[in-house]
């Protein structure tokens, strides 16, 4: 039987990228975008979309069974800057959009379940440097208890009940095609969209605040592989560090320098800085590596390149 797949936040950064992949991979028609907010019109005409609001069961109920599906990328997320300006309602629509879905997959409406964590499942008593798989695990914002709590409870799913739940731990993610929204790592983002305009930008984070960084196009690699892994090699049912590579800012504005060698940066330290000391700066993803054979492909220096031409 093909596979018929449901995205949730078909409209975000990641789901964005995700529904044009999968969509080139196994037909327009068997991957069905899904979001509060729909889309330009001419995204609405590559493929199916339904508007949905994740934490209502009954409606995602429905669209599991009018469209059949088989699989579902469950990409509804309250990032962590937002979510500590609104505590509640972070945890809330973080955790009861994952139960709605979790409890579908144990009624068996539907197989295989994506859902992604983040580098924000870790905490200020992780090792910061080349955190390990299995570490200390003590998370200092909403969004990373909610990420902490939620492949607990993947993991709780797949052992109690067979569901085939499937995870990724991302660091922070640069693309161009969608920007991210209320994430601590947005500057990265943020940065190439004045640098392509011969723009000055002014970063939240302070100068020497390293953090693992990945490209899209592998952080799409890295999601797809793992829910076409085979089962037997997916041994982890939390999540999987995955990393490519990592900077801080001066890092990545020297970076940009070799290509826009006028690019100005200053600093104007909020909040999100003390968010992001409490995680770590790079990543081991070796278990990944050996389990289900991840490999990244973007350098730094060739994200960086692809960024600039793509948004200039
Ligand atoms: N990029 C996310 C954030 O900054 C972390 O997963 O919130």
């Amino acid at each position: 039987m093909s596979e018929k797949i449901l995205v949730l936040g078909s409209s975000g950064q990641i789901g964005t990228d995700l529904v044009e992949t999968l969509r080139n991979n196994y037909g327009a028609d068997n991957v069905i975008a899904s979001d509060l907010r729909q889309p330009s019109a001419e995204r609405l005409a590559q493929g199916p979309f339904e508007t949905l609001n994740a934490l209502d069961a009954k409606a995602a109920f429905d669209i599991i069974k009018k469209h059949k599906v088989s699989q579902v990328y469950h990409l509804v997320a309250m990032l962590s800057a937002t979510a500590e300006k609104m505590p509640l309602k972070g945890w809330d629509l973080n955790m009861q959009s994952l139960f709605n879905f979790l409890e579908m997959a144990r009624e068996k409406h539907f197989k295989k379940m994506y859902w992604p964590s983040s580098i924000a499942a870790f905490g200020p008593n992780t090792p910061r440097d080349n955190t390990p798989q299995l570490t200390v695990m003590d998370p200092g914002t909403v969004y990373g208890i909610s990420k902490l709590a939620g492949e607990l409870w993947c993991e709780y799913y797949f052992k109690k009940y067979g569901v085939d739940t499937r995870g990724l731990r991302y660091p922070g993610l640069i693309s161009y095609k969608t920007e991210p929204g209320g994430g601590t790592t947005d500057y990265a983002v943020d940065i190439f969209h004045k640098a392509a305009k011969d723009q000055d930008y002014t970063c939240y984070l302070g100068a020497d605040s390293s953090l693992p960084m990945m490209y899209m196009p592998d952080a799409i690699k890295a999601t797809i592989g793992i829910m076409e892994a085979p089962a037997e090699q997916v041994k982890i049912r939390t999540s999987y560090n995955v990393g490519a590579f990592s900077f801080n800012p001066e890092e990545l504005a020297a970076s940009i320098r070799k290509e826009k060698p006028n690019f100005k940066m200053d600093y104007n330290i909020d909040s999100r800085n003390e968010i992001a000391k409490g995680w770590p700066s790079s990543i081991d993803d070796s278990v990944a590596r050996e389990h289900w054979n991840w490999q990244p492909e973007f350098s730094l220096e060739a994200m960086v390149k692809d960024m600039l031409k793509n948004l200039s």
